[in-house]
Order: structure tokens, then sequence, then C-alpha cells
């Protein structure tokens, strides 16, 4: 089956933006899950966040390969975090990169499924960081605002070669490649 969705590459502004709160659960956002697994599996993807189908909305999906299926996650919060690990990151909508990036080992989530049920749970390991990189897509956060100074620069020259190779609607990529180093996120955020 061919996947409904083109994933969003880095430099395309919608990656960028803050996503709004689901206010309807209903047939329609049922439907656009069923294709952002589609469009998931094809990527070979844990998780797939909203905007990087392009829909401007605080929702994902994911599958721990654990053999549970796909799961969605609609307007997640986190209300806790502790500890502090590296994990080995990459990211659909970054392809060809991957880094090691420190952030909370342990968080407490807060969120709705699509029966509007109120879910709460402690997500640590690959979950753990899954949540915190979905969350990250929410926020119009990427990978690259936690590199530090070296990870930065081998960043950038692969977004070179992902400039050259990627379709001419990639226009933000000379802005994303011409941005100043981010400041440092704290590790304790929501
Ligand atoms: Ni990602």
């Amino acid at each position: 089956m061919a996947s409904p969705y083109a994933i969003r590459i880095i430099g395309d502004p919608v990656l960028r933006q803050r996503a709004s709160d689901v206010t309807e659960i209903d047939g329609r956002l049922a439907a656009l899950c069923q294709d952002m697994y589609v469009t998931m599996y094809e990527a070979q993807g844990a998780g797939l966040a909203a905007p990087q189908v392009g829909v401007q909305k605080r929702f994902m999906v994911y599958d721990l390969g654990a053999g549970d299926g796909p799961q969605v996650l609609i307007n997640p919060v986190i209300t806790e975090s502790d500890g502090e690990c590296e994990f080995y990151e990459g990211c659909l909508s970054v392809p060809g990169l991957r880094f090691d990036i420190v952030r909370p080992s342990t968080v407490n989530i807060t969120g709705l499924n699509l029966d509007e049920h109120e879910v709460e749970f402690e997500a640590d390991d690959f979950l753990g960081r899954l949540m915190q990189h979905e969350l990250d897509h929410l926020n119009g956060i990427l990978l690259i605002d936690h590199l530090d100074e070296d990870q930065r620069r081998s960043a950038k020259k692969a977004l070179r070669k992902i400039a050259m190779e990627a379709p001419s609607g990639v226009a933000g990529l000379g802005a994303e490649l011409a941005s100043p180093a981010k400041p440092k996120f704290g590790l304790f955020r929501s």
C-alpha cells in the first residue's frame, strides 16, 4: 500500500510551528491516525507526530514493536521528568542523521486516546525517549536543536547533502543551515 503522506523534511516550515490542541476526537481524526500508521510503518519509524505529515495538531502515533500494535496519544503533556541518559537518536524528518542526545531518562505523561479517555503513564527507556522526541515535534523543535557545537558542525554537513538531494519544495533548508546555534534547552521541560 502506498503511503498516504510524504513525511515532511527539515526545511519545511510546518516542522517549526507549535501545533495546537486537538479539540475534537472524531472519525476524521481516527482515519487520519490510520493513514499515519501506514506512513510510519512504510518509513520503518517507531513514532510519527502529526506535524511530520503537515497536520498542525497535538497528537502522535507510535509502535514500540513489542506486539501491542499502533498507539495514538492526543494532547500529550509531560507532567514530570527525572534522571538523565544519552540515547542515539534519529528522526524521519532529518534523514541520515543520528546523534547521541541527553534527555531525562523517565517522564510522566498524560494525554487522551481515541476513545477520549485520559491516559497517564510513566515512560522510560525507548518509550521515554520516543515520547520526548515526538513532543518536541508538537512544539516545533527538531533533533538538531539539542546538539552541541561539534555535533552541529557535522549536522550542517549532512544537511547540505540533504539540501542537494531534496526535492525543490524544501526551500527552508537554507535558513536551517544559516541559523546560529540555538541555546541548549534545559533538561526539564514540558
Ligand atoms: Ni522525529
